[in-house]
Parts: C-alpha cells; sequence; structure tokens
C-alpha cells in the first residue's frame, strides 16, 4: 500500500452511549498507530459525542440526504451530519441500496451534495452473487462508480471507494485476493481515466466483506487495496485496532 492506509469501521444500525468507551479505547489505540488513519461511522446518535472525545480518529456518518433541508421526515442533511462533527460520509453502500431502494442517480446527488457540505465521501460499490457468477462482476462495478459519481474537477482526498461485494459483507465469506486484485486494479484504471494519473492514482480504494483480524494482513498487502471497510469486526475496540494493526505492519 503506497498511501495511508485507511480504517474505517461502520458500526451499521449498533451502538448506543454505551458504547462509547469502545470509542475511547479505539482513539487511544489509534494514538500508536499514527500510520494509519482510523475512522469510525457510527449512528447518527454517536456522531457528536465520538466527536467531541476523539483526538486521533476520524468520525463520520453512514449516509446523508441529497436535498439541503426541507420535509423529508427522519432523513438528514449533509450539512446537519457535519455540524455534528462527521468529517466523512459513506454514501451507496449496498444495504442502503437495499433497503432503501437507492438508485445510482441517489448516491450521485448525495456525493454532490456530500461534497458541497464539505464532507469526504467513502462510494460504495459491489456485485452481488448471481453477478459474480455470470461473470459481470467488473462490468457491474465499474458502471455503478461510473454512474454514482458526479462531475468533479478534484477528486483527490475527498474520495475514496469502498469495494464490497453484497455476498462477503456479514456472511464470513470474503472474495479472494486475486479477486480482490483484479478488481482493485479495474477500479484503478477506471479512477485514472476519470480523474487523470495525479489524482487517480491516490485515490484509496478499500476493500470491504467480513475483513477481521485473521483474515485482514492478506487482504491488506493485495495489490490497489488502500485499506479496509469493516463492519462487524468494527464493533469493539480489540477486534478493530487488531486490523489497525495489521495495517500498520512494515510490509504494507
Ligand atoms: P462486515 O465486515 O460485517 O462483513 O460488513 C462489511 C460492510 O458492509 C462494511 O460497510
Amino acid at each position: 500500500m503506497a498511501e495511508r492506509p485507511y480504517i474505517v469501521g461502520n458500526w451499521k444500525m449498533h451502538g448506543t452511549r454505551a458504547m462509547l468507551s469502545e470509542a475511547r479505547a479505539m482513539d487511544r489505540a489509534a494514538q500508536r498507530h499514527m500510520k494509519v488513519e482510523v475512522a469510525i461511522a457510527p449512528p447518527y446518535t454517536l456522531i457528536h459525542p465520538i466527536h467531541r472525545e476523539a483526538g486521533q480518529i476520524g468520525v463520520g456518518a453512514q449516509n446523508c440526504h441529497f436535498a439541503d433541508g426541507g420535509a423529508h421526515t427522519g432523513d438528514i442533511s449533509a450539512a446537519m451530519v457535519a455540524d455534528a462533527g462527521a468529517k466523512f460520509v459513506i454514501l451507496g453502500h449496498s444495504e442502503r441500496r437495499a433497503d432503501h431502494g437507492e438508485s445510482d442517480a441517489v448516491v450521485k446527488a448525495k456525493v454532490e451534495a456530500a461534497l458541497e457540505a464539505g464532507l469526504r465521501v467513502i462510494l460504495c460499490c459491489g456485485e452481488s452473487e448471481k453477478t459474480r457468477d455470470a461473470g459481470r462482476a467488473v462490468q457491474h462495478v465499474k458502471k455503478q462508480i461510473k454512474a454514482s459519481l458526479p462531475d468533479l474537477e478534484e477528486a483527490g482526498e475527498k474520495l475514496t471507494i469502498a469495494y464490497e461485494p453484497i455476498w462477503a459483507i456479514g456472511t464470513g465469506k470474503t472474495a479472494t485476493v486475486d479477486d480482490i486484485a483484479e478488481m482493485h486494479t479495474e477500479i484503478r484504471a477506471l479512477m485514472v481515466d476519470l480523474f487523470g494519473e495525479e489524482q487517480g492514482s491516490v485515490i484509496r480504494i478499500l476493500y470491504g466483506g467480513s475483513v477481521k483480524p485473521e483474515n485482514a494482513s492478506e487482504i491488506l498487502t493485495a495489490p490497489e487495496v488502500g485499506g479496509a471497510l469493516v463492519g462487524g469486526a468494527s464493533l469493539t475496540a480489540d477486534s478493530f485496532m487488531s486490523i489497525a494493526l495489521a495495517a500498520d505492519s512494515p510490509e504494507l
């Protein structure tokens, strides 16, 4: 991994204030791994309390609306999560695409709104098992990314891509290192195509889907893997920071 590895925890719909102690422990441990950028995306309700206390870890949101405000009961704008202390937002996660019918066009509008609000974006993409079995995984993911990205003058630091094969999320199945390398290399080529060599080559591409302390080293050493987006294993400081430790290895 050429760039500073980025290890992000997606807490999904987990976490009450009782979890603040885990976030504190993550923050303390992150101070021992300064070569790794560690961040968590807790539920909205914990963004501000974690932001207030965190010295080292970044805090982000798992979603935001594309509108600035208005009659959208139960929704939250990019400016609101930024105001609560979020520095980034995860957009286009397959669970949101499935549970809330988010299309590529909706995700694209959200990416625009988030960047406008000064947030960094982690854009998720990934294929279903059916699409992979049909041999269309690469084609699907590239199409999804292109359709979910607005025209950006510059992307650089503001954009991260997370490749999360849907069949690997929460299932204990991970893609093989060869499959990860193939997909990440294709995504890298697309980034260079879209943003030019200088910017396209530094955009970080994370892998997500059943990343655990036991498989983190192998995944993180695959070509073009710039870090991990971690679900279940990000809920305790012990397991999450073991993954951060794997990213801090001198071989990477
Ligand atoms: P798991 O690590 O639980 O498979 O979740 C991955 C994910 O969806 C992160 O966004």
